[in-house]
């Protein structure tokens, strides 16, 4: 598995879900620390279900559709730095259903 994502776009788009089981999970407070870094490259949008429930709270991130889980507010300021402003994966909250982890690493 690359830890690069596939381009570095003029803007991010953060989706985070606040449907029962994600906001059950503190997806309220990951939510809001992502507006925390809300900005003309990055923009956080609230989420309906994604079909994700029993791995929330579910973050996903376009482009390149990648998909996190678990995702605490204390995670955000780590997936803010590494995934929106250096382009790489934060490997331990990727979904593995999505991106499953490469034997070779
Ligand atoms: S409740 Fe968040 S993915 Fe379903």
């Amino acid at each position: 598995m690359s830890s690069s994502l596939p381009s570095r776009p003029s803007r991010w788009l953060v989706q985070v879900c606040r449907h029962r089981s994600c906001d059950r999970g503190g997806s309220a407070a990951v939510l809001a620390t992502f507006r925390e870094h809300q900005g003309p490259t990055i923009l956080i949008a609230e989420s309906d279900c994604m079909g994700q429930c029993s791995a929330g709270p579910t973050v996903k991130i376009m482009p390149g559709n990648t998909w996190y889980c678990r995702v605490t507010a204390e995670d955000v300021p780590r997936i803010v730095e590494q995934h929106l402003g250096q382009g790489e994966w934060v490997r331990d909250r990727l979904h593995p259903r999505f991106h499953p982890p490469d034997p070779s690493d």
